[in-house]
This record gives C-alpha cells, sequence and structure tokens, in this order.
C-alpha cells in the first residue's frame, strides 16, 4: 500500500455551533475555534474537520447550503476562515471542511432560478417533474426524514422536485455535467485557498436510480426507504472517479467519504490506492440493529456486538486501505452512552471503549467532547429537541403506537442532539460555552463532566486520549500503531475485546474487558512493556492477565 501524508495522522470534528461562541449569541463560532487552536494541539489533534460553516438556512443546521462560497455570519467571516488556516499551518495542523454536494438548500440561488425558470439551465440542475394533484408521484421514496422525498416546486401547482432529505435540502442533478462543472469549480477554488481537504456529505446519495421508480412499500405509509433505491442504483463510481480527478486528486487533498452502503466490490475503487477517496469513516457498529422501523424498534448494541462488526470492516479493508474510526459524530448519540451498558458508564468504562476503537488500523477521529467523556442528555419533552430527525423519529414512533413517553425514551437514546450540545470547558455557567443563552441547552452534568477538571488530572479521560496519541506518535511505535495488521485474539470470549497489532518489529496486544468482573485471559507470551492501561495497577500471574472490570490495556509483547 502506497503511504501516504496523512495516514499517521489524528483527526478531531468539531462541530462549530456547538463548540466555543466568543460573541455571546449562543452560537459557537470561527473565532471560537481559533481561540482553541491551542488546546487541539495540546490534545495532539492534527486534521480538524469542520462541520458545515457555509450560508445557509440551518434547516438541517448547515447541511443546507445556500452559498458554497460564503461563511455564514452567525459562524463568523471568511477572513476568520482563512487566519484558522494559516494558524492552524503554522500549528503543522489542517483543516477539512464538510463538502454537501448531495444537494443544496432551497435558499441556493441555483434553486430559486430553477423555480423561477423550470425548463431553463437551471432547472436542470435538479430532479423536476411535472405532477397534477391526484396522480402518483413519480416513485414511492421515503426521504430520510420522513415523508415521500417529493414536493411542490414552491410557486407552481404542477411541478414537483426531489428531496431525499429534507424538504428545504432539493437533491442536484449529477446527471447534469453543467452543475458537476459548477461544483468541481467550488472545491478546487476551496482547495487552492489552503484547506487540506474534506469530509463528504451523503456522498452514494448522488447516483439515483433512473427513470424513477417504485419499490414495495416497508411500512404502512406505503413509501419504501432511499437505501432500497441505492442498492439498485448502479454507477456512483464513474461519478466519484471524476470528481475526484478533477479536484482531490491534483491537491493531493486528504477526504473522507461519509459512506453507509457500500458494495464489497466497491471498496478499492472508494479507498484503494486509486480509489476516489483517501478513507471512508466505518459505520459497521452504528448500523448494527437498525430494522427499518425506525429508532423505536431498535435494541441496545451490546460490547460483542460491537466488537464483533469493527473486528469484521478492520478484516474486509486490510488488505484494501484506510478506514476512519469513530464512536461518535454529530448525527450519533455519545458512544459512551450507547455502547456502554449503565453499569459501564464510569471513567474506567469511557476510557475502555476509547481505547479499543483508538488502537484499531486506519485513521482515529475524536468528536469534540469525546475526550472528556460527554454523554447523551435527557429531554423531558418533545419540545426540548431540535434535531429535525428526531421529531420525525417522535411522529415515527408514535404512528407505531408507542406512548407519547415511549416515542421520547427513543428520541432520547437515539437523537442527534445528544451528541449536538455545547463543549463543556468548565463548571461555570453554560459550562463556559458562551456568555449569553445556548442555542442548544448545555447537558446539566457540565459541573460534573468539564474539561477545566479533567485538563490537569493525570488519570482524566482527557489524560488519557493524550496518552493514546503520544503512543501514535511515538518514534518507536508509530509503524506498528499505524500500519500494523488488526488481528483478532481470543474473539469467542464475549466480554473482551482483544486483538493484536503487528509490525514486523513489535506486536502490541490490545485487551479489553467489557463486564463488571475481573476477567482472566491467556496470554500468547511475555509481556515486555505495559505501553496504556486505563486502571492503577496490571495484575498477571503467569501467562495469565487478570483483567479488573472494565480494564483496558495495550502490552506490547516480547519477540
Ligand atoms: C449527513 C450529515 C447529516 C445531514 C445529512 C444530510 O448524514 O452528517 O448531519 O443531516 O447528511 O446532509
Ligand atoms: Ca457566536
Amino acid at each position: 500500500m502506497e503511504r501516504k501524508w496523512w495516514h499517521g495522522k489524528t483527526a478531531y470534528q468539531i462541530y462549530p455551533k456547538s463548540f466555543c461562541d466568543t460573541n455571546g449569541d449562543g452560537i459557537g463560532d470561527l473565532p471560537g475555534v481559533l481561540s482553541r487552536l491551542d488546546y487541539l494541539k495540546e490534545l495532539g489533534v492534527d486534521i480538524i474537520w469542520l462541520s458545515p460553516i457555509y450560508c445557509s438556512p440551518l434547516a438541517d443546521q448547515g447541511y443546507d447550503i445556500s452559498d458554497y462560497y460564503g461563511i455564514d455570519p452567525r459562524f463568523g467571516t471568511m477572513e476568520d476562515l482563512d487566519r484558522l488556516i494559516a494558524e492552524a499551518k503554522k500549528r503543522d495542523m489542517y483543516i477539512v471542511m464538510d463538502l454537501v454536494i448531495n444537494h443544496c438548500s432551497d435558499e441556493h440561488e441555483w434553486f430559486k432560478a430553477a423555480c423561477a425558470d423550470p425548463d431553463g439551465p437551471y432547472g436542470r440542475f435538479f430532479y423536476i417533474r411535472d405532477w397534477h394533484e391526484g396522480e402518483p408521484l413519480p416513485c414511492n421514496w421515503r426521504s430520510y426524514f420522513g415523508g415521500p422525498c417529493w414536493d411542490l416546486l414552491p410557486g407552481h401547482t404542477d411541478k414537483i422536485y426531489l428531496h431525499v432529505f429534507h424538504k428545504k435540502q432539493p437533491d442536484l442533478n449529477w446527471e447534469n455535467p453543467m452543475l458537476r462543472r459548477e461544483l468541481y469549480r467550488m472545491i478546487n477554488w476551496w482547495l487552492e485557498k489552503g484547506l487540506a481537504g474534506f469530509r463528504i456529505d451523503a456522498i452514494i446519495n448522488i447516483k439515483k436510480l433512473l427513470p424513477f421508480r417504485d419499490f414495495p412499500a416497508d411500512r404502512a405509509d406505503g413509501l419504501c426507504s432511499v437505501d432500497r433505491m441505492l442498492e439498485e442504483a448502479k454507477g456512483v463510481g464513474d461519478l466519484l472517479k471524476e470528481l475526484a480527478d478533477n479536484t482531490f486528486r491534483p491537491h493531493d487533498a486528504f477526504t473522507v467519504g461519509e459512506v453507509f452502503n457500500e458494495k464489497p466490490e466497491e471498496l478499492p475503487d472508494f479507498i484503494g490506492d486509486n480509489g476516489c477517496f483517501s478513507s471512508m469513516f466505518d459505520f459497521s457498529a452504528h448500523l448494527l440493529n437498525r430494522t427499518g422501523n425506525g429508532w423505536y424498534d431498535q435494541a441496545p448494541v451490546t460490547p460483542e456486538q460491537y466488537k464483533n462488526a469493527v473486528l469484521g470492516a478492520q478484516a474486509r479493508v486490510a488488505e484494501v486501505g484506510f478506514l476512519s474510526n469513530i464512536i461518535e459524530n454529530h448525527d450519533e448519540p455519545r458512544g459512551v452512552s450507547y455502547y456502554l451498558p449503565p453499569e459501564g458508564r464510569s471513567e474506567a468504562g469511557k476510557k475502555l471503549l476509547g481505547g479499543v476503537s483508538f488502537m484499531l488500523r486506519g485513521l482515529p477521529f475524536l468528536y469534540q467532547g469525546q475526550e472528556i467523556g460527554m454523554e447523551n442528555v435527557v429531554r423531558t419533552d418533545i419540545s426540548q429537541v431540535d434535531d429535525i430527525s428526531s421529531l420525525d423519529q417522535y411522529q415515527v414512533a408514535l404512528e407505531a403506537g408507542l406512548t407519547p413517553d415511549e416515542a421520547l425514551a427513543a428520541v432520547n437514546r437515539f437523537s442527534r442532539d445528544n451528541a449536538r450540545t455545547p463543549f463543556q470547558w468548565d463548571d461555570s455557567e453554560n459550562a463556559g460555552f458562551t456568555a449569553g443563552t445556548p442555542w442548544l441547552p448545555v447537558n446539566p452534568n457540565y459541573k460534573a463532566i468539564n474539561l477545566a477538571e479533567q485538563r490537569n488530572r493525570p488519570d482524566s479521560i482527557y489524560s488519557f486520549y493524550r496518552a493514546l496519541i503520544r503512543l501514535r506518535n511515538h518514534p518507536d511505535y508509530a509503524e506498528t500503531v499505524v500500519y500494523g495488521a488488526t488481528e483478532p485474539y481470543m474473539q469467542e470470549i464475549r466480554s473482551l475485546m482483544a486483538y493484536f497489532r503487528r509490525s514486523d518489529e513489535k506486536t502490541l496486544l490490545v485487551l479489553g474487558n467489557f463486564r463488571d468482573e475481573v476477567l482472566t485471559v491467556p496470554l500468547p507470551g511475555d509481556v515486555k512493556t505495559v505501553l496504556i492501561n486505563n486502571l492503577k495497577e496490571y495484575s498477571a500471574e503467569g501467562n495469565r492477565a487478570a483483567l479488573a472490570p472494565w480494564q483496558f490495556l495495550v502490552l506490547e509483547m516480547e519477540g
């Protein structure tokens, strides 16, 4: 495998709206990011991914862009961003932005022009069809945020347009070469500005199954999941190749794709040596137990399921490329609240989960607040929920016959708001996030869980993540941690998650005990050093390690 500049890096996702507010309007901003750059450097971060800060009505929190060339004034100015890129560079850090090109906002000038003249050039930037009241829609796909993915074109009674997400996110027509050229021009403009690359949003959705057609309904609403269409749509690879050839490749940009539903044969085209992305997120654990009915019908993920899913993903890509490993992002509940059983949600358990994910082969992506163990938030009424996806899932649960309390419980478990509450900097009012009223209330647990309390505490979660990053960067270990093969160890022991990382020079053994009792594990040889331990003690007898409850270890093995 060809070596790339980004292979050994550690990445960090910022959700700007909730990171740090400097002007008291309750919304995090770019000067806020700038003010915390030294903090991120201290943690050990190299690559920063900013969730969208482009001009946007924020119907889907910035994933609905009304101007690809502008910074939304709520987040700051283009000068702020230029300064951020320059200051990052001074610190050997890289800025990566979100690239949202499956759809734009209905407030983008392209869409406005399409509404004004559906038969003109901008009409062909979207999927617009004739339709009359009473007629069937062109297809029965259900948009990801609920309801049919067709809506009346604003200003018209006989035309409809396609949106696979929210109705304020019209899909762009990637079959149109003019549209593609416009997007490439925009991407290159950003790369020439000094961005290191992009996280690429919902990218598999750009290829639509044409002509549109129905699939058997999968719920009582008579609609079917868009995912059903994606299974049938062929040819996304050609679009991605053209995209990469015209933009990312000439700039040697780092790109990470948001890919949920790759077909096994597509992996080399996506993340192989000549793939169109540098990397893609491993969502194998996040997809566990999804039923198609919705959140209310989704069972909790057990540690054993988690282990088998991510080790399976490691095996699938071993000979192909690099995954980007996460436990959470802005679309997921907090990993520690989701993957750990209640009795494991201690500092030890949080380090354990972070550790087994971080030590995998691939690029570790931390999500803001993960480094201090931020948790899900409990809403007591649906009116406190912001996320459009949660509001839809609440209705879905009610329609399936759940009580409002049960529906709210499902929302609390899965809501995207869980990860979107403001960063907990300290124990002052609003966790030090803002001097004003935060756009989304701070998690009330901020007095106990905050950075100030952890920053100088040697056994804090924060210190633990720093130690993991130091190990990844250590000249003696980097080769093994970055490039070493992942080889599962004793996978049949249910509550144990263990794997080797092996290079020609070294063998590391990663061990994690996901239960509330001591677990005795046979060791495959002699231990040379304990490199990382989430507890104070390490106990072994002969060739058996006795792992305390929720213990996590990285051992260097002899020879
Ligand atoms: C991606 C984003 C998510 C957004 C969706 C539509 O999944 O991560 O936040 O809602 O795409 O852009
Ligand atoms: Ca602000």
